[in-house]
């Protein structure tokens, strides 16, 4: 159990980790590529290590010296040939774009098996376009959805598709993007709205052609090529947690240095300025992913309306959002926020049992739109909530949220259990309890 020790009066400069999504995906890369990477810095956390340790066992050379990585890329093949067993453990990302490439290998088959969290996530969302494909995989099917572990035997040849992804899933995208590295034609892969579009910009950045015409991804068979040395930006997901309390906090100022500001992952930050919070994007650089500082203030928040366009955009930062609305004048609604419920925890149910916790009015209801069903979220802040003790589900997200939201109480509050919180941010606690 974690005790939450509340703040006030917080003037900080704050470094967070390399981004995430970035680190799965530059260690992928790399290693598809031909040449040596230096990826500097890594984020050394659970679930980017569990990437690096896939690649291992797949025969790619790989140095870890602190932070920075050297990765010896093998170009498209990977040098491993008969049965091989992978463990994702619990990373979804790291099985579902691992996918991609390996459903391209010609010379060697994969058991890709998880631990029990992952067993119980949709892999339904990559094996229907790799299949279209060509690729031999298949994972374990119950009542209608595909489960791990997944078996990829290899495939003759992968063709090209057209695919129109039925969610806003930057995991897909990925997943079809690096088999189409593989696959004869020219793969369309077209979003419903646009999600984090890191697999294009890194791919580009290692000498792929790819292109986005309007809604589409065109993609096609390449041969890539390390850059030599990557430098990942810190993680604007982790950055949000200190984005968010430098805003709820009474009298702070935060600033949080060399942020990713990548627009299709930072789309929290202009539903807060639309909810009054005072929020600067300074010292601002352009590399194949801008990054920036954040500086920001204490506000008062008011309500505001989340469109089913901006959730792709923010999709690990609703229960952050949910914790700002909780501050918030007046009733703030989010919509589409269905795919909360297929993350590490279901992410509305988490949110809903804590909030009420800290006598918050917060209600999950279904809809239909377009013969489509979905959730949306409506929070009514307050101006004072109660501090008591929260449940974060095993879920990292869920465990952080409630930590920035338990540190502007006037009392402390516990969390039960943050071993979580390692999933993506293991700095997390000592940077947030140096405050
Ligand atoms: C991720 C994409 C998102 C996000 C996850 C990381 C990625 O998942 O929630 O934490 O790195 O591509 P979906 O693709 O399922 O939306």
């Amino acid at each position: 159990m974690y005790t939450i020790t509340p703040v006030t009066n917080v003037k900080k400069e704050i470094e967070v980790c390399p981004d995430k999504s970035i680190s799965h995906r530059a260690v992928i890369t790399a290693s598809i590529a031909t040449g040596k990477t230096l990826i500097e810095p890594f984020l050394l956390s659970d679930d980017t290590l569990t990437t690096l340790e896939c690649i291992r066992s797949c025969g790619i050379g790989a140095v870890l010296k602190g932070k920075s990585l050297t990765i010896e890329g093998a170009g498209k093949y990977l040098p491993v040939t008969g049965e091989l067993n992978l463990f994702a453990k619990e990373s979804g990302t790291t099985m579902r774009i691992l996918s991609g490439v390996l459903s391209g290998q010609e010379g060697a088959s994969f058991k890709f098996s998880a631990s029990p969290s992952l067993l119980k996530r949709p892999m339904g969302r990559i094996t229907t376009p790799l299949r279209m494909m060509g690729a031999d995989i298949e994972g374990n099917f119950l009542n209608n959805e595909e489960y791990p572990p997944l078996r990829i035997k290899p495939a003759k040849a992968l063709k090209s598709i057209n695919y129109k992804m039925p969610v806003a899933s930057a995991q897909v995208k990925s997943a079809i993007i690096y088999a189409s590295l593989y696959a004869k034609g020219v793969t369309r892969i077209i979003e419903p709205f646009v999600c984090r579009d890191h697999t294009e910009r890194i791919v580009r950045l290692f000498g792929g052609k790819l292109q986005r015409e309007g809604k589409t991804i065109v993609s096609r068979a390449e041969e890539l090529c390390s850059p030599g040395k990557l430098f990942i930006p810190a993680d604007f997901s982790s950055a949000a947690f200190f984005v968010v309390l430098g805003l709820i906090l009474k009298r702070s100022r935060m600033l949080v240095k060399n942020v990713n500001i990548n627009p299709t992952r930072c789309g929290l930050l202009a539903v807060l300025k639309r909810m009054g919070a005072q929020v600067k994007i300074v010292n601002k650089k352009n590399y194949y992913e801008p990054y920036a500082d954040i500086l920001v203030k204490s506000s008062q928040l008011k309500a505001t309306q989340v469109k089913e366009t901006e959730v792709p955009l923010m999709i690990d930062e609703i229960p952050l959002l949910a914790v700002a609305a909780s501050f918030a004048k007046g009733k703030t609604r989010i919509w589409a926020v269905g795919e909360l419920k297929v993350k590490e925890t279901n992410r509305i149910d988490s949110m809903v049992y804590n909030l009420k916790r800290g006598g918050v009015k917060i209600e999950a209801k279904e809809y239909t739109k377009n013969k489509k069903k979905n959730w949306m979220v409506e929070i009514e802040g307050r101006d004072k909530l109660k501090p008591a003790d929260f449940k974060s589900f095993s879920d990292h997200r869920t465990a952080m949220s409630m930590v920035v939201l338990g540190k502007a109480l006037d009392n402390s509050s516990t969390v039960d259990d943050i071993k979580c919180i390692n999933k993506s941010f293991p700095e997390f606690i000592s940077l947030i309890d140096a405050l």
